[in-house]
């Protein structure tokens, strides 16, 4: 957890012209300055940066915010994340929590391979391009399959020297402890105890995290000699988990934003050639099936996946269990096979970006359709092997944690399999509901974790509501004028000052009412607790700078705009600020009628319902209800404007 006022130097310090600058081309546009968006495609530029309200956005797809927003969704990081990255930038230390002696030492263990794997990593490039050997067999290996040297640059290709200990030599010499040469697999003792080279005589695909550290080695040989493994990979260590990683995920993330859309393939070259083709939305498991959490990693960028398949995979049905887990993350999930003898890696070097993209756009199909059709063939016409099919296929739809996606997947389904839609729905739900009942007893704790019946991907509480606008428009004024005074009302002899926020606070709990949103009720309610200022007030900054970000994000898009809650005549001629004892009540007052409104419109359409039309009780009972809400509303209506605030001051 960063403190408050850490974050509030860190803003106060931080440029947004000057952060955005470092990642997108900007030209000055008045007072403003615009750029290509870097969050989606355009060829006119869209992307707006204010220096005066520090804020960025992008008129085109709506991405933006303050600074901390920027780095977030640009660098695709958390919001400590980019406070820290921020912090580094601009020379401020953010404090963290007090690391144990255990923590510590963990620390430096993990920052000592990474070091060491940033120094081995530019040795090895450095030999492909200077040493005699690495050009004569390296560089002419990957030129023989076609690599340009912008490419080899790019992924930090290397070349590791064929006598067995030329880098351990190099490495020691260098000062690097055998400890974390052998730790980072980068060398193995042998059983005679001699340190040596991992990779020799093999040429290098260093692994890169999500943010570009290099946490592991592929080593490639340059033959097709059967009895060597094709590739040696870096053994599991302190900082490096296969399961956890995915290969090219560091080069292919902007681009995955950018397209909405990630392309799984299998190996390090299928990436590396797709790349090379202009294709750079793409990420390898390197050979093995999916785990969760690299389906995670992908989620963080985008909801849509397509799976790549060589033309002739045979392993294309054994795969089929791990796409399961792709639906259960709530992805979206399309396949693509490619022609017979084809690979990605192939492909691409066959075709150009244009025209394997038409070919990914026309050729993939969606997933369930894809499974449907690849068994449909080896049922033929027996109808034991068609109910396995039909149960698999349930398995599948029984993944899909969104209703909505769901449902179309079945009317699909039922149609392909030719089977009754109301039979899948009753497996579905039959095999939903065992799912979770095995997931109670194997992890009794936190059971509905792992079982997808929410979507995947946490979204945020308020954007799962319906919200009325005038409930928004209240949550403007609360978080850009919240602590300013309003009021001053006399209590016990005192005089009080009361705020926006008090007083809307007031008024709706004295009618027992709330928000819809919770994350409202609680942005409400720390706005009621700031000190109630006339002038000066900091409610606005308070938001931006707050340690949540869902809080700060709303708090950057609600700042924009100056005269949003002005009506068309005001517009332009009085701010917001200057009038909000006129403003405030007429807010609360709509934000009422809304609601009113809303609960009178369920009335009636509980009164056009067959179950109520034959109950005369309950007809009469939702009659009377209607009577006296309708009262309310014109109540409301006559209110509206007598409303007298007094202005003591
Ligand atoms: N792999 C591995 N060890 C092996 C074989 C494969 O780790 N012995 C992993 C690598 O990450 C590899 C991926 O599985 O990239 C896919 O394997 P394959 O298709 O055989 O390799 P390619 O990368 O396509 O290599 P090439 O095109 O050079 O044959
Ligand atoms: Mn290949």
């Amino acid at each position: 957890m960063i403190d408050h006022s850490t974050i509030q130097r860190i803003l106060d310090v931080a440029d947004i012209v000057d952060v955005v600058k470092e990642f997108v081309t900007l030209r000055k546009s008045g007072t403003n300055y615009k750029g290509l968006c870097p969050f989606h495609d355009e060829k006119t530029p869209s992307f707006t940066v204010s220096p005066s309200k520090q804020l960025c956005k992008c008129f085109s797809c709506g991405k933006g915010g303050n600074v901390v927003h920027f780095v977030m969704e640009h660098e695709q990081m958390t919001y400590p994340e980019a406070i820290r990255w921020l912090g580094k930038k601009y020379g401020i230390e953010v404090q963290e929590k007090e690391m144990s002696a255990e923590e510590r030492t963990h620390a430096t263990l993990r920052e000592s391979m990474f070091v060491l794997n940033e120094w081995a990593r530019d040795y090895f490039s450095d030999i492909l391009r200077h040493h005699v050997d690495g050009v004569a067999f390296g560089m002419s290996y990957f030129r023989q399959r076609g690599f340009r040297d912008d490419i080899i640059k790019k992924f930090q290709l290397g070349f590791c020297l064929s006598s067995r200990d030329s880098f351990v030599k190099t490495a020691l010499a260098k000062g690097f402890q055998t400890e974390f040469l052998e730790k980072t697999g980068l060398c193995y003792r042998t059983d005679d105890g001699r340190l040596l080279d991992r990779y020799w005589g093999r040429v290098i695909f260093p692994v890169h995290t999500v943010s570009g550290k290099v946490v592991a080695f592929g080593g490639r040989i340059l033959n097709n000699d059967k009895k060597l493994a094709k590739y040696v990979n870096s053994p599991e260590s302190e900082i490096y988990s296969k399961s956890k990683e995915l290969y090219g995920l560091f080069l292919a993330k902007h681009a995955i934003v950018k397209q909405n859309c990630c392309y799984l393939v299998e190996g390090y070259t299928d990436v590396i050639s797709m790349h090379q083709c202009g294709i750079e939305n793409v990420v390898a498991s390197s050979g093995t099936s999916l785990t969760e959490g690299q389906i995670r990693l992908i989620h963080r960028f985008t909801n849509n996946i397509t799976v790549l398949y060589d033309g002739d995979a045979a392993g294309i049905k054994a795969s089929l269990r791990g796409i399961d887990m792709l639906l259960a993350e709530g992805l979206n999930v399309k396949v693509l096979l490619l022609p017979d003898g084809e690979d990605p890696d192939s492909f691409s070097r066959s075709h150009s970006a244009h025209a394997f993209q038409q070919y990914i756009d026309e050729k993939q199909v969606d997933f369930i359709k894809f499974k449907i059709e690849l068994l449909k063939d080896d049922c033929g016409n027996d109808p034991i092997k068609k109910a396995g099919l039909i149960q698999n296929i349930v398995h599948s739809l029984s993944m899909i944690p969104d209703r909505i996606v769901r449902d179309m997947y079945i009317k699909e389904s039922s149609s392909l399999l030719d089977v009754k839609e109301e039979l899948l729905v009753t497996e579905i739900l039959r095999n939903r509901k065992e799912g979770k009942e095995e997931n109670k007893k194997t992890n009794p704790s936190d059971s509905d974790e792992h079982l997808p019946l929410t979507q995947g991907e946490p979204i945020a509480e308020h954007k799962k509501i319906l919200i009325s606008s005038e409930e928004e428009n209240l949550l403007k004024v609360i978080i850009k004028y919240g602590d300013k005074y309003l009021f001053t009302y006399e209590e016990e002899g005192q005089s009080i000052q009361c705020s926006v926020a008090q007083f809307i606070l007031g008024d709706l709990s004295a009618d027992g009412l709330h928000f819809s949103a919770p994350l409202y009720m609680k942005m409400l309610e720390e706005a009621a607790h700031l000190d109630c200022k006339e002038t000066d007030h900091i409610s606005l900054s308070y938001f931006l700078s707050h340690t949540n970000s869902e809080m700060s994000q709303l708090a950057a898009e609600m700042a924009e705009d100056k005269y949003v809650l002005s009506t068309e005549q005001s517009k332009g001629f009085v701010s917001d600020e200057k009038r909000l004892d006129e403003l405030v009540p007429r807010l609360m007052h709509d934000f009422k009628g809304a609601i009113v409104r809303k609960e009178i419109g369920e009335l009636l359409y509980q009164l056009k319902q067959p179950n109520v039309v034959s109950d005369s009780e309950k007809c009469m009972e939702i009659m009377q209800k209607y009577k006296e809400l309708t009262m309310v509303e014109q109540q409301l209506s006559r209110m509206c404007g007598d409303r007298v605030i007094h202005r003591l001051s």
